[in-house]
């Protein structure tokens, strides 16, 4: 509990309208002027206030021990009260805390490991040059859906071995229930259920399949050991799997939209992975998720009063951190605004997959994908360009880019 007669009051935080503020462009100048100010500031989030940590440092404190998870709470408020979202959401790992979080995700962050991610390289690389080898001199394509969409899907599509027939009712599905996790369309609310009940009961055919015929791949070594384990309910054991689809597709998509673009926009920088393709992908795909994150905050509660630099957060206070804002904190990295992919500062554990018990369980997978994506775009399309409007991005907890036409050349 906090010391409360030392401390700064929540009510001094100043409070800020950043959602009037998209574009995006002039919400990082923003960003860049209040955190010069002040450690935190207030968004208005629907009949409160949200607390933004904007400084790197207190990342750590902001995803620790004195904050909780949001568990069905955001459903609670949008109506959502039973059926099949709110079933998925109060079994996900993503909206649970302590024991019961760590129950869940213990028997992924097993199997779901980094030996099994790095494997998939030449498998991500190979499915990047056919769908550029298609493409590839044959005008503008629609490259978020036609191209960036379908590595996440048909990578872990391959890991969960569901037959290439699959793929389109797989995307569509992956399509309809990624918004489950976020705010909810009331009308879009029947077709979310109706695909997140098929796509679950598909998810539990390959589960059966597995229990059955176990052949060594990620789903019977994790059937394997949430057997072992033995504490986790048939649905727990489902909703871990569709989560890691959900959870893997809208990013991924996203990052490879931004960092591709960015590079672009630096023709100095991308003629330098066309040059060094193998040895540049990793600091491009970092300064990418850097520069442009796809995911934009961390969103906690206080469990108690807690400090913050100085501030007394009271106990129920919505808090988060807002990655838009620490990853562009001059603390950490020199010369935040600009896009750099020679960049030295970047951090071991990049702060745009999280932190603390949450961190990321498919980081390893992320990187794999964007780095041979971008390393086999520049191998095999050096002249590639963005064709008419630049890619603008939609605010949202994740960020999704409107639109991106590309021509691979
Ligand atoms: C560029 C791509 C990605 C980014 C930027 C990203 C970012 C994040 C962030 C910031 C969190 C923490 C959320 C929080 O604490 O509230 C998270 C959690 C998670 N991510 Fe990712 N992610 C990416 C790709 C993936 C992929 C490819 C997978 C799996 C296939 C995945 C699976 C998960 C899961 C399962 C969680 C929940 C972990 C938990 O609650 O313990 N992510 N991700």
């Amino acid at each position: 509990m906090a010391d409360t007669l030392t401390l700064k009051s929540y009510n001094d935080i100043p409070t800020v309208d950043f959602a009037q503020n998209s574009p995006e462009a002039s919400s990082y100048d923003m960003f860049r002027q209040w955190r010069a100010a002040t450690p935190l500031v207030k968004v208005p989030i629907g009949f409160g206030h949200m607390v933004l940590a904007l400084r790197a440092r207190t990342v750590e404190q902001v995803v620790g021990s004195e904050t909780r998870q949001l568990e069905t709470e955001s459903k609670i408020l949008q109506g959502v009260f039973d059926g099949p979202i709110y079933d998925f959401i109060a079994q996900v790992m993503l909206f649970a805390n302590g024991e019961v979080h760590q129950r869940r995700r213990q028997p992924v962050a097993r199997t779901f490991a980094f030996k099994l991610m790095e494997a998939m390289r030449p498998k991500a690389a190979a499915i990047a040059a056919e769908l550029i080898q298609e493409r590839l001199g044959k005008g503008p394509f629609d490259y978020v859906n036609e191209f960036a969409a379908q590595i996440p899907a048909r990578i872990i599509a391959d890991i969960l071995g569901i037959p290439r027939s699959d793929l389109p009712v797989f995307m569509q599905w992956i399509s309809d229930t990624a918004e489950a996790i976020g705010f909810i369309d009331v009308a879009r609310r029947p077709q979310i259920e109706k695909s997140l009940t098929e796509f679950s009961a598909y998810v539990d055919k390959l589960l059966a399949d597995r229990r059955a015929n176990p052949r060594g791949d990620f789903l019977s070594e994790y059937v394997a050991a949430t057997a072992a384990s033995g504490d986790m309910t048939e649905g727990e054991i489902r909703a871990q799997v569709v989560g890691l689809i959900l959870a893997g597709s809208d990013t991924t998509r996203n990052a490879m939209c931004m960092t591709l673009f960015q590079l672009l926009q630096h023709p100095e920088q991308w003629r330098a992975l066309v040059a060094d393709p193998d040895g540049l992908k990793k600091k491009a795909s970092e300064e990418g998720l850097r520069y442009e994150p796809v995911v934009s905050g961390i969103p906690r509660v206080a469990i108690e009063d807690m400090a913050v630099e100085g501030y007394l957060i009271p106990g129920g206070a919505m808090l988060a951190v807002s990655l838009l804002s620490v990853l562009r904190d001059p603390e950490v990295y020199a010369n935040p605004e600009s896009f750099d992919i020679h960049r030295t500062d970047q951090q071991r554990w990049h702060l745009a997959f999280g932190a603390g018990a949450h961190r990321c369980a498919g980081e390893a997978l992320a990187r794999v994908e964007l780095e041979e994506v971008l390393a086999a775009i520049a191998r095999l399309a050096p002249n590639t360009r963005i064709v008419g409007q630049a890619p603008r991005l939609n605010p949202g907890a994740i960020r999704t880019v409107d639109q991106m036409r590309v021509e691979f050349a």
